[in-house]
């Protein structure tokens, strides 16, 4: 199988990258290739004749994304059509990477796939708007939405909380928001059998269980022996320019109807941990 991962230099993009090891893999970052470029990228999957696009490029900075709508929507909603069209033209299966903010928060239970969007931060909205687009420019692309994703080689909560853990006493960790770490190898692991098994539609793809940020940086800070305490705050405490869903656990269902399965969050902290002192 051949493969292109646009977003190659990303966190995600970089594991993708580093694990997938058994079919033919090429990769892009954005300086090859910018995805609002519709022109080269339809060029490049000319070139390329990939079986499978994994889309990983995006701009993720979430509160970014508040005071810069426009590039938020250019590369988060009209690259991803740019893709479609391309793999349309050309006869490729499309994976888009989305997110657990295009869900509002007000749910106290896991996220199914097929729960209303209701994007409440710029971000979560042209995440969403690709989704809609992808779904009509090309019905049977794959959409994997995950959350909270960590790993090495980009920033991730896993390091901030070590850096701090090492020259604070305490540090203060909102609990009122609940998720799904994710682990970038395990998504990667996941994302390889989606593309394996030709999954089409919406699946949501994270390591088994939730937490808050509170009890994963706990957690982190206890793993690695730091003798920070860790204490719990509101979101009020930390106002941020974008607002966070307060519950957006996604719901393992789709993935385990299609055999696929995910290690805890906990197991897979503790696998970082120890890639990372390597
Ligand atoms: N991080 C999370 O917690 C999280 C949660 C849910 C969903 N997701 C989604 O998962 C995917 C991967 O996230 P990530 O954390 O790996 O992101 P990331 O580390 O921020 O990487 C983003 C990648 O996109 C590339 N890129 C940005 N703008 C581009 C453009 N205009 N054209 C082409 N490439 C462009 C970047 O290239 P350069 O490095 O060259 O700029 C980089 O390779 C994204 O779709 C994201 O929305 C992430």
């Amino acid at each position: 199988m051949k493969v292109m991962i646009l977003g190659a230099s990303g966190l995600l993009g970089k594991a993708l990258m580093r694990e997938w090891l058994d079919d033919e893999i090429v990769g892009f970052s954005s300086r090859d290739v910018d995805i609002r470029d519709a022109a080269k990228i339809r060029e490049m999957t000319e070139t390329t004749r990939p079986e499978w696009i994994v889309l990983a490029a995006a701009y993720t900075d979430v509160d970014g994304c508040e005071s810069h709508p426009d590039l938020a929507f250019a590369v988060n909603r009209d690259g991803p059509v740019n893709v479609a069209d391309a793999a349309k033209r050309n006869g490729a299966r499309l994976l888009f990477l989305s997110s657990d903010y295009v869900f509002d928060g007000r749910k106290k239970s896991p996220y199914e796939t097929d729960d209303a969007r209701n994007p409440q931060s710029v971000y979560g909205r042209s995440k969403a708007e690709a989704e809609v687009r992808l779904l009509e420019v090309l019905p049977e692309c794959c959409i994997a939405r995950t959350s909270w994703l960590f790993g090495m080689g980009g920033k991730c909560f896993p390091d901030t909380i070590l850096k701090l853990g090492t020259s604070r006493p305490a540090l203060d960790v909102v609990n009122d928001q609940r998720g799904c770490p994710t682990y970038s190898v395990d998504l990667v692991r996941a994302i390889i059998q989606l593309c394996r098994k030709g999954t089409s539609g919406i699946v949501h793809v994270t390591n088994a269980g939730a937490c808050s940020w509170f009890e994963f940086a706990r957690e982190i800070v206890a793993r690695a022996e730091l003798p920070t305490e860790v204490r719990p705050v509101t979101s009020q405490q930390f106002p941020r320019p974008a607002p966070r869903p307060a519950y957006s656990v996604l719901s393992s269902a789709s993935l385990h109807a299609l055999g696929v399965t995910t290690p805890t969050w906990n197991d897979a902290l503790r696998r970082y941990l120890a890639e990372r002192e390597h």
